[in-house]
């Protein structure tokens, strides 16, 4: 009777476990569309990954690569989290040649996330050498300037908030005139930009919950954002759109169940219409 039952719980247990790791490899490919379509402005397009947990990423390189090779991208946005061990590093390689291969017209941008600030300090730099040895461009609390067919864009890298790192005096230092594209790993910063306006912010963190049923108790630990339900997709504070991605890998073990991997394009008219008055802070999702 006992063995029975037991056999019966690990047969019920592995079938969970299989289920779950078979939801990680079921990746999304997900489209966001802003700006005023009567406008005349450029327009961009934005790849956007996030949250890679090389430790626990069920799609490969070249399953990556079928996925997003028949699009053309300008802009290649990578909001953090991509590994929390040192012997982990070589394995991002792969992945940023692929993603190279795009060739993506203004560049490939990077902030980092709480799981990569784990690396002792010598191996963080490691990482963030093998980000700029194959061209992509680390974000810490700074910004880059680029021109899309005569309208500026800032490139604004804020640091990640859930460890404290976020400097947004030092991420918006010079920044003038333009369109302010955010790039950030954890949403929960946006509650405390009044002041610092930004026309679109992409972002991670979430997971979508990971493991979001019956609930994802687990998340309100995480920030204000998590516990007003906010923990992926498109959202607006002040009238400024932010996206939360579900992120591609997972963390703690490989399995997802009511959330789904992804990666984002978004296309975006650079028209920045949303204009930022000081008012009341409201969110809409
Ligand atoms: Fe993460």
């Amino acid at each position: 009777m006992f063995y029975g039952l037991l056999i019966m719980f690990i047969v019920i247990i592995s079938y969970i476990l299989y289920k779950g790791y078979k939801n990680t490899q079921d990746v999304a490919v997900n489209y966001t569309k802003l700006g005023n379509p009567s406008s005349h402005s450029p327009t961009i397009r934005i790849l956007h990954v996030s949250d890679m947990h090389l430790e626990n990423i069920s799609i490969t390189p070249d399953q990556l690569y079928k996925k997003i090779s028949d699009k053309q991208v300008d802009l290649i946005a990578l909001t953090g989290d991509f590994l929390d061990r040192k012997w982990t590093i070589p394995k991002l390689i792969p992945y940023l040649n692929i993603l190279k291969k795009l060739q993506p017209t203004y560049g490939a941008y990077v902030v980092f996330g709480n799981h990569d600030y784990v690396l002792r300090e010598r191996n963080f730099k490691k990482l963030k050498e093998v980000f700029h040895e194959h061209g992509f461009k680390t974000l810490q609390n700074e910004r880059e300037m680029i021109e899309v067919n005569g309208k500026a864009v800032n490139i604004i890298g804020i640091d990640d908030f859930s460890t404290g790192r976020s400097d947004l005096v030092k991420s918006y230092q010079n920044v003038g005139e333009g369109y302010h594209l955010v790039l950030t790993h954890d949403p929960n910063i946006v509650l405390h930009m009044a002041e610092h306006r930004f026309d679109y912010l992409l972002s991670g963190h979430f997971h979508g919950g990971q493991i979001h049923w019956p609930k994802p108790y687990h998340l309100v630990k995480m920030g204000k954002l998590a516990r007003m339900k906010m923990v992926k997709g498109l959202h607006h504070f002040r009238g400024a759109p932010f996206y939360i991605s579900e992120g591609l890998g997972q963390t703690g073990i490989n399995i997802r169940f009511g959330s789904q991997p992804e990666i984002t394009y978004h296309d975006i008219l650079l028209d920045d219409v949303v204009k930022k008055e000081a008012g009341e802070a409201t969110i809409a999702g």
